[in-house]
């Protein structure tokens, strides 16, 4: 079990278990099982050249029954474990929601958004506790935003490269997701993960001489 808060009784989630660990797995050995899993299989990753994997990722809320292999989950998860946070302390936490009953009272937490009962779904959430610095709490609150939105985005980039599609929601209750997890932690992101019933083209962006404004 994990302790989120020291004062906090509300939460007890089970430990996650990743399918394979080193066979030598110490858990004192700094990032033993996440380059483990990072360099582990599926060997048909789909594409390793990030820009093409950016270039081709695009949102999907239809997703095939074809469940997602465990190690591919594995490898998402670790993806947010790479991303940079504030000060190293990692003021985010990952609720990966495997019951069938609480995904579909997920979906009415997302304003009645279907796919968010979808083969995978990670919610994202700030941990501003774990944040260490001595600044004030809102930037504390600042920074746990942050690390759990790049999480969220790694984790995006992750499963576009493993052949994977996703649905990004931030439209959510947040008080309705919190009584799910059973959690006093504020949720960022709700990522859906699955195969997408159907591969599309990305949507357009604005151009980007127009996105950029040059300051000298
Ligand atoms: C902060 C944020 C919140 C979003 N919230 C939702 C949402 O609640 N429901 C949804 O269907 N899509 C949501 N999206 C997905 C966007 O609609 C989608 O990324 C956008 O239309 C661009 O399409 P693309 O991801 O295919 O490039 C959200 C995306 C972001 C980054």
């Amino acid at each position: 079990m994990r302790d989120f808060h020291p004062d906090d009784d509300l939460i007890s989630p089970e430990d996650y278990a990743p399918q394979e660990t080193p066979g030598d797995f110490d858990p004192g050995i700094p990032n033993q099982l996440l380059d483990f899993i990072l360099r582990s299989g599926p060997t048909e990753v789909v594409d390793t050249d990030l820009f093409a994997v950016m270039k081709k990722r695009r949102s999907t809320r239809k997703f095939s029954d074809k469940p997602v292999e465990t190690v591919k989950i594995d490898k998402i998860i670790a993806a947010a474990d790479t991303a940079p946070t504030a000060g190293n302390f990692q003021g985010f936490e990952i609720f990966y929601i495997k019951s069938p009953e609480k995904k579909s009272l997920l979906v009415n937490a997302c304003n009645h958004q279907s796919y968010a009962d979808a083969p995978v779904v990670l919610v994202f959430c700030k941990n501003p506790s774990r944040v260490k610095f001595n600044f004030p709490p809102y930037i504390l609150r600042k920074f746990a935003i942050q690390d759990a939105t790049l999480a969220a985005g790694y984790s995006q980039l992750a499963a576009q490269a493993l052949g994977l599609s996703s649905i990004w929601i931030g439209m959510f209750d947040e008080q309705k997701i919190m009584d799910i997890l059973q959690t006093d932690l504020v949720p960022s992101s709700v990522l859906c993960i699955g195969y997408p019933k159907q591969t599309k083209f990305p949507k357009s962006r604005r151009n980007l001489k127009d996105l950029v404004n040059v300051v000298w």
